[in-house]
Parts: C-alpha cells; sequence; structure tokens
C-alpha cells in the first residue's frame, strides 16, 4: 500500500477537486441513518486535508453541499449545516497550525445565519496563512456561477465598464466564485459515481478525472495517494500531439 512518501514532490497536481459522495450509502450498509454517514464523513475531511497540507499541495477545493442538496429532506439540510458549524469550530486551531487558508465558494448568503458567521470568522482567522488554501463549496452549482458571470459582465456591457470586444477567457474567469483559484488539475469522485453533478463546469476542462469505488468516509491516506500517482502517470496533452511535449 503506498503512502505520502511514495508520491514524487516535483508533480503534485497544484489544485486538487474532490467531490465527496457516499456517505449515505456508507451508513446504510451499517443500517444507520444518513446523518451518520455525514458525521463520519467529517473524519474524512480532516484527513484528506491534512494530508493534502502535507503533500503541499496549494489548493484543495471540497465539495461539501450543491444546490441541488438544498431539496433533500429538511433533517439532513439542517444536520448537515450543524456539522458545519461544529467542525469549523473544532478545526480552526488545527487549520492554523497547518498553516492552511480558509476560502468558500457558492451562493453563501443562502447558508444559515450560524455558519455564515462561523465560515467568515474561520476565514478571517485563517487570512494571512501561506500554505494550502482549501475551498469548501457550499451552496455551490457550476450553472448558477456561470448564470451570475453572465449576468454580471452583460450589466458591465451595457453599462460601458467592458466592451464586447474585450470579453474573453480571463474576464469570464475573474467573474467566477473561483476567481482566486487555478484551474482544476485533478478531480477526485468517491463513492463510484461518475458524474460531475453541477461541480466546477468551466474549471475542469482539462482536469483529469478520478472516479474511486469507495464510499466518503471510507477515503483514506492511501486512497489520496492512489489518486495522485495515476494523475502523475498520466500524459496531459492539453490538444498538442505527444511527440510536442517532449
Ligand atoms: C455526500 O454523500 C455528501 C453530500 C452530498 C452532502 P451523500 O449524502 O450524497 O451520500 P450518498 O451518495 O447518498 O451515498
Ligand atoms: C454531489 O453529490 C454533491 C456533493 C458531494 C456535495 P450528490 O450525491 O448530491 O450527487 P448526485 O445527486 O448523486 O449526482
Ligand atoms: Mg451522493
Amino acid at each position: 500500500m503506498h503512502t505520502l512518501a511514495d508520491v514524487d514532490k516535483n508533480k503534485i497536481p497544484k489544485h486538487v477537486a474532490v467531490i465527496m459522495d457516499g456517505n449515505g450509502r456508507w451508513a446504510k450498509q451499517r443500517g444507520k441513518l444518513r446523518v451518520f454517514g455525514h458525521e463520519n464523513g467529517v473524519e474524512a475531511v480532516r484527513r484528506t486535508v491534512e494530508n493534502c497540507a502535507k503533500l503541499q499541495i496549494d489548493y484543495l477545493t471540497l465539495y461539501a453541499f450543491s444546490t441541488e442538496n438544498w431539496n433533500r429532506p429538511k433533517l439532513e439540510v439542517q444536520t448537515l449545516m450543524k456539522l458545519l458549524v461544529a467542525s469549523l469550530r473544532k478545526e480552526l486551531k488545527t487549520l492554523n497550525k497547518n498553516n492552511i487558508r480558509l476560502k468558500t465558494i457558492g451562493n453563501i448568503d443562502s447558508l444559515p445565519s450560524k455558519a455564515q458567521k462561523e465560515l467568515q470568522e474561520v476565514i478571517s482567522k485563517t487570512s494571512s496563512n501561506t500554505g494550502t488554501t482549501l475551498t469548501l463549496a457550499l451552496s455551490y452549482g457550476s450553472r448558477e456561477e456561470l448564470k451570475s458571470a453572465v449576468k454580471e459582465i452583460a450589466s458591465k456591457v451595457k453599462n460601458n465598464i467592458i466592451s464586447l470586444e474585450n470579453i474573453d477567457e480571463t474576464v469570464i474567469n475573474t467573474h467566477l466564485y473561483t476567481h482566486f483559484l487555478p484551474d482544476v488539475d485533478l478531480l477526485i469522485r468517491t463513492s463510484g459515481e461518475q458524474r460531475i453533478s453541477n461541480f466546477l463546469l468551466w474549471q475542469i476542462a482539462y482536469a483529469e478525472l478520478y472516479f474511486i469505488d469507495v464510499f466518503w468516509p471510507d477515503f483514506s491516506e492511501h486512497h489520496l495517494v492512489e489518486a495522485i500517482l495515476s494523475y502523475q502517470n498520466r500524459e496531459r496533452r492539453f490538444g498538442k500531439t505527444s511527440e510536442q511535449l517532449n
């Protein structure tokens, strides 16, 4: 079984994004309620964040709650929000100890005010950290993000702040929630599902995709390492030929 030490330090992906999926099924397998899976998912988050910090991954983005997840049973949504607040409170020290800076993407205004307050506090108390940037995608939906960006750009064109001719990829990037992030290099999804579920559609244009048949609460150091080793063994051609790269 591979460990962190097996990773090539010269080929670390700059931006790793994770669709943390399978908490509900993990609990069901054990004859428990879905929320039990979410509670156990928190430990996998902590493990993954710490391991990414150890690997000096610059950007780690975690899909924690989608715009569509609001349609889940009320009790489940409430539990997820409570877990978010409790974990933020608990993890502040560890984030600072590991030099991790917290950020968010998504419609943060739609979260309960307690969660917003807690997030603001941890974001501001970790803002001067210079290690890994941990971004939580909360009430995040890629289509909503693109819709907001289009609206904002259209309004700027209308008010002569930017001209139509000047709209390019950089302009679009700067109007996304992710304006402070580079493109995703490696996207991992747990649980065996092989879909994107409205996550970072624009930003994964050239990401390497890695699907693993393990439920999120069981995702451990060696799973993360396997994903990164797989990434390191791939040739990213960005449209060019293999010969052109060498
Ligand atoms: C991922 O696990 C956590 C969230 C979406 C919040 P799920 O809750 O989706 O678990 P499954 O996919 O139903 O097993
Ligand atoms: C995606 O998982 C969202 C998060 C992991 C937060 P879902 O469980 O909501 O995705 P679908 O519904 O299976 O596509
Ligand atoms: Mg799921």
